[in-house]
């Protein structure tokens, strides 16, 4: 369904992030809207933001079809909704049923939480509303008995024992995975929990169709900071070829496998004899230094696809990752290469925000 076709009540937009970095998600969301013309304020929970703009769902509207989701840094999800606090515990459900008079037809309903211990502590609750609420819904055929994926969801996100939000997601719009996570089992014969950061930014950044083409084996890969190994395993997995550039020891099994060559260097001095496909680095420093370094080696033709992290132990993460990115955009635009360039705040990522760029020229 096209965002024009939004219920009238949904005057606001709420966007999951990791506990800790709401100041961060609502700047960003703020100067994005700004950019488009779209002015507002925001207000912070504990691992979620509520961007209240303007002219309320007219530019709810405009900045769901202008701007996506995977443009965003640090939210997880978001989708609009209207908010219901100060609610009856004897009848939350009242107020609810008013709230969605006039709501077209949902194909899922969802219901979620904050990431945060408080959150975690109303799923009980969440699972009580949810039944009466479904069967209702169903039975005036306002929600599909079987799941459609193709429909709106409709959302019910709890945010405290007397505050929810009730949500419309459309399906191009919003992050399909319950509370935006992308949940990946730890690989026991993985060398460290790090694997987890590069297998998420894959699945992030290269549509599944593109594995086999953008992550194929034989490839050449470079792992600047491999040590112990967990990013170099993933490369491995991938039947790729890795140099892995660190002072650090390296996990041995993984240097058994006869796939990687173990380089005791700098990675911000080392420089491949030959070009190869992927560059990734996980070393922990200043972003402005891991920026120069990946343009180096984008200007210089030495990798075509590159993920790295940027390690944001700052308080303004959000001004650090602008600040890295332009430069890196102004760096690779006036030189005219021909590039796709994402960056997420992905689940795995603590202190830090993962990016990836594929040089297409
Ligand atoms: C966060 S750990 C990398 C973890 C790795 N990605 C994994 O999955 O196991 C950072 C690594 O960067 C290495 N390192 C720090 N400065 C470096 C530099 N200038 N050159 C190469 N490696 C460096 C450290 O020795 C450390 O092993």
């Amino acid at each position: 369904m096209p965002a024009q076709h939004l219920p009238d009540n949904l005057e606001t937009l709420v966007l999951y992030c990791r506990a800790g970095f709401e100041s961060d998600c609502a700047l960003e969301v703020q100067t994005k809207a700004a950019e488009l013309g779209i002015y507002g304020y925001c207000k912070t929970g504990e691992a979620y933001v509520c961007f209240v703009p303007a002219n309320g769902r007219q530019d709810i509207e405009r900045l769901l079809g202008q701007l996506h989701l995977d443009q965003l840094v640090f939210a997880r999800q978001w989708y609009p909704v209207v908010v219901l606090a100060h609610l009856d515990r004897e009848n939350r459900l009242g107020p609810v049923f008013e709230a969605l008079a006039g709501w077209p037809r949902a194909g899922q309903l969802v219901v979620e939480y904050p990431d945060t211990n408080d959150g975690k502590a109303l799923v009980g609750l969440g699972k009580s509303l949810s039944k009466p609420l479904l069967s209702k819904l169903q039975k005036q055929n306002r929600l599909t008995r079987k799941l459609r994926s193709d429909l709106p969801t409709l959302f019910v996100f709890l945010v405290a024992g007397d505050t929810l939000m009730l949500g419309w997601g459309c399906p191009d719009e919003i992050n399909p995975h319950p509370m935006g996570i992308r949940r990946l089992k730890f690989p026991k014969e993985a060398p460290s929990r790090s694997t987890l950061k590069l297998e998420e930014a894959w699945h992030q950044f290269i549509p599944a169709d593109q594995w086999d083409q953008r992550l194929a084996p034989g490839m050449k890969a470079v792992d600047l900071g491999a040590a112990p190994g967990g990013w170099t395993w993933q490369l491995v997995q991938r039947h790729m070829m890795v140099t892995a550039v660190d002072n650090g020891p390296m996990n041995a099994g993984l240097m058994d496998s006869g796939q990687v060559e173990h380089v005791r260097e700098d990675g911000y001095a080392w420089q491949p004899s030959k070009g190869v496909e992927w560059m990734v680095c996980d070393i922990v420093d200043k972003p402005a230094r891991t920026a120069d370094m990946v343009i180096q080696w984008l200007l210089n033709g030495w990798c075509r696809q590159t993920i790295f992290n940027l390690k944001l132990p700052m308080k303004k993460r959000w001004d650090a990752v602008d600040l890295a990115l332009s430069h890196i955009q102004s760096a690779l635009d006036e030189a005219g290469l021909r590039y796709q360039m994402a960056c997420k705040h992905l689940y795995h990522d603590r202190e830090e925000v993962t990016v990836y760029i594929w040089r297409q020229s």
